[in-house]
């Protein structure tokens, strides 16, 4: 199966891009929801709960894990994949979701400027400016946390009147960082589901990026490109659910991802 992890439920807006362009792969979807959310945490924590994570879904039978999970791609991927990889599992291959990313978000902006909306601990990594200078040198890249944002999706309070009054303040923020920003990124896999308050706050000619479908089409050419890895992979077109919460608190909000009607199992670690 294809491994997809996030801190909660994040990584969901990842797994229906993928599951849309690999229908007939199966995938084990991994949310740490008792430990949601991982963004301001500190380096050493986030690693840990990223490696206990990659760590069970190796047993449950991932060669491939993807980080649906910003932070965990800033904070804990080229740890896991230079110092723990070659120990625990040679064989097997661990992916993040900044990369991708970094590769194609300048081809969207025109003025060349653009902001990045993520966690304190994605932004306070740098990994976003860093990977997108290999790729667009000459791109100018703004930065903005949002840390309430998480934890308002976690609680479902998309509409809130809280949630309005953060969305309003953190990309007033980012705006006023840079005018000439035409293209803002959504760097955090939660936020797809603030997008029409955030889509709010922004005048109409900027462009407003989420990574699902970039996510997915670069691991469509990753499996095209590594078919030692792609033969190891179940194709029954199944899915299934694992929480480090509660299945019933991990069914409830997986329906505000448009997840409805599925079955969910306890994993601990
Ligand atoms: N979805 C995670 C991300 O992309 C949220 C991290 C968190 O738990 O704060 O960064």
């Amino acid at each position: 199966m294809i491994g997809v992890f996030d801190s909660g439920f994040g990584g969901l807006t990842i797994l229906r891009e993928l599951r849309k362009v690999l229908p007939q792969y199966d995938f084990l979807y991994l949310g740490d929801n008792a430990r949601a959310p991982y963004g301001s945490r500190t380096f050493e924590t986030i690693y840990r709960y990223t490696l206990e994570a990659v760590t069970a879904l190796f047993d449950k039978g991932c060669p491939l894990v993807i980080l649906a999970c910003n932070t965990a791609s800033a904070r804990a991927l080229r740890t896991i994949q230079q110092q723990d990889l070659p120990h625990i599992a040679p064989n097997n291959r661990v992916l993040g979701i900044i990369r991708p990313t970094a590769e194609e978000i300048g081809n969207i902006s025109k003025t060349g400027h653009i902001g990045i909306l993520g966690t304190t601990g994605t932004v306070a990594s740098g990994s976003y400016p860093l990977e997108i200078q290999h790729f667009f040198p000459n791109l100018a890249v703004s930065q903005q946390a949002c840390p309430l944002w998480v934890p308002l999706v976690e609680n479902g309070e998309l509409n809130s009147e809280g949630a309005r009054y953060f969305v309003h303040q953190d990309v007033s923020k980012l705006l006023a960082q840079d005018p000439q920003i035409d293209t803002v990124l959504l760097a955090c896999t939660h936020y797809p589901l603030l997008e029409p308050l955030i889509r709010l706050e922004l005048p109409s000619q900027i462009a407003l990026v989420a990574q699902g479908e970039i996510v997915a089409s670069k691991t469509v050419e990753y499996l095209k490109k590594h078919p030692e890895i792609d033969s190891k992979l179940k194709k029954n077109g199944k899915t299934h659910f694992f929480t480090t919460d509660t299945p019933e608190f991990f069914e409830m909000g997986a329906s505000l991802f448009g997840e409805t009607q599925i079955f969910a199992e306890s994993l601990t670690f």
